[in-house]
């Protein structure tokens, strides 16, 4: 059963609440939380006081997409905030292993993330460290953009990275998730598909939500 996370980057931030309330009931699976710094990425949004104030209106995981240099000063923090899924960016973890240790210990779950241009191989050596991978389909930074179809084959290649080892870690995809994109990530091997544009930009999110289900099983 694929999963749908839902990115409240595209959310209207004046009624928070109401708007993670309504993709709850629209069926989503995780609720997605873009975390930016304007450093690692070129554009600031949300810290561990805004997962706080989430963590109690909703019973779905949060997924904290870790976008910010130097994770390893914030991780304690956002887990302390409630946070579910802690994902960490390979391209700001020069000691991927101990961050992802680290996410661990403080009782989270471990994800890594790759940018659209950093190859596969850079997590072989700790798949069996993480119960996700994240993998952007946009370059970090703003909702909204298209979805870079180059990254699929490395979709296909984490699964089959993921399978050869018999594990279960979850393939997520980020950036550009749409109706018609979705089918392409799914058919490639991801099982989470992140969404924002494509379900906060329209008016009735449980239909956008279920659009998105629907292609998938086409
Ligand atoms: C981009 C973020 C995404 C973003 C996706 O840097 O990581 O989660 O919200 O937005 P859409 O689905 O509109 O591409
Ligand atoms: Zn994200």
């Amino acid at each position: 059963m694929v999963k749908i996370a839902p990115s409240i980057l595209s959310a209207n931030f004046a009624k928070l609440g109401e708007e993670i309330k309504e993709v709850e009931q629209g069926g989503a699976d995780y609720i997605h939380i873009d975390v930016m710094d304007g450093h690692f990425v070129p554009n600031i949004t949300m810290g561990p006081i805004v997962v706080e104030a989430i963590r109690p209106i909703t019973k779905l995981p949060l997924d904290v997409h870790l976008m910010i240099e130097n994770p390893d000063l914030y991780i304690e923090d956002f887990a302390k905030a409630g946070a579910d899924y802690i994902t960490v960016h390979v391209e700001a973890c020069p000691h991927l292993h101990r961050t992802i240790q680290l996410i661990r210990s403080f009782g989270a779950k471990p994800g890594v993330v790759l940018n659209p241009a950093t190859p596969v191989e850079t997590i072989q050596h700790i798949i069996e460290d993480v119960d996700l991978v994240l993998l952007m389909t946009v370059n970090p930074g703003f909702g909204g953009q298209s979805f870079i179809h180059s990254v699929v084959p490395k979709i296909r290649q984490v699964k089959d990275l993921v399978d050869s080892k018999g594990l279960s870690v979850e393939i997520e995809i980020d950036g550009g998730v749409n109706k018609e994109t979705a089918k392409i990530c799914v058919d490639a091997g991801a099982n989470v598909l992140v969404a924002g544009s494509a379900i906060y930009n329209q008016k009735d999110r449980k239909a956008a939500i279920q659009q998105i289900r629907e292609n998938i099983e086409s």
